[in-house]
């Protein structure tokens, strides 16, 4: 009796963007997938004691299908690419498996995120996977809507950046941009809060930190923050208006 060879057919990768922190802003089609696909890839930092994302998303999907990918902190590219690396061999094996799999992202996963490095190695190891990207809203919206204000009106032209390290360069930004989000403020929050008031854009500055979390911190007189201790700038974005409001028009 000829014996019949069975062939796997490989899964399906999702990479889906969660939105910034509020369940309620994942997308119709995100939820959709979430709840089709066998298993879920969420990212964790080494420091953070849970998966940002799989906070977001945990009350749409089975824990049974989580599986958390702890990346390390550090910005050594050879160690990063490495893990990347790794973390793609091992999304990549359950795909052979035929496993439908998505890996999930805070906000939108083509603005800074983890999963830009994952689907790079994971396109090097087959590029004849089905790749689905669904879009997030991402955190520089959020903060625009949380304090509604507009991020660009008429010709204005907007930049989303991670803090500079030298501020001399924000500077420049804030000249040649009517609008600049910052996100990744980390431990530089009190020299980019010296940096406002030596430069009286204290009332052109909006800061929120954990938007649409429990712990979502709001703040519209950046003065009050200024004795703030150095962790207020981790998961925290601030948008700088060069006229306050806007309102070229007005
Ligand atoms: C690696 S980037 C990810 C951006 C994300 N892909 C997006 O589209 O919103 C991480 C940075 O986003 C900002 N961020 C993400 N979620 C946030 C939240 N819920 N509240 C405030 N800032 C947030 C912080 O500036 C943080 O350092």
């Amino acid at each position: 009796m000829a014996s019949i060879n069975k062939q796997i057919v490989k899964g399906d990768f999702y990479g889906i963007g969660v939105g910034p922190g509020d369940p309620e802003l994942l997308t119709v089609k995100a939820r959709r997938v979430l709840s089709q696909v066998d298993i879920v890839f969420a990212p964790k930092a080494a420091i953070a004691a849970n998966s940002f994302a799989y906070e977001i998303v945990k009350e749409c999907v089975s824990e049974s299908k989580i599986e958390t990918i702890t990346f390390p902190m550090t910005k050594n590219k050879t160690e990063l690419k490495s893990f990347w690396k790794d973390a793609a061999e091992q999304v990549y094996q359950k795909i052979c498996e035929g496993k439908n799999v998505a890996f999930i992202t805070i906000g939108d996963p083509f603005i800074y995120s983890t999963y830009n490095y994952l689907l790079r190695h994971l396109i090097i190891l087959d590029n004849t996977i089905n790749v689905y990207t669904i879009p997030g809203i991402s955190v520089v919206n959020a903060i625009a809507s949380l304090f509604n204000v507009p991020l660009a009106e008429g010709e204005d032209k907007f930049i989303v950046t991670p803090l500079p390290s030298h501020l001399a360069e924000l500077k420049k930004l804030i000249e040649q941009f009517e609008t600049v989000v910052l996100l990744k403020i980390g431990k530089n929050l009190k020299p980019l809060l010296e940096f406002l008031k030596k430069n009286d854009y204290e009332k052109n500055a909006y800061f929120a930190r954990h938007i649409g979390c429990s712990s979502q911190i709001v703040i519209e007189n950046i003065s009050e923050l200024i004795d703030s201790k150095n962790e207020a700038g981790y998961m925290s974005t601030m948008i700088i208006r060069r006229n306050e409001r806007g309102g070229s028009l007005s």
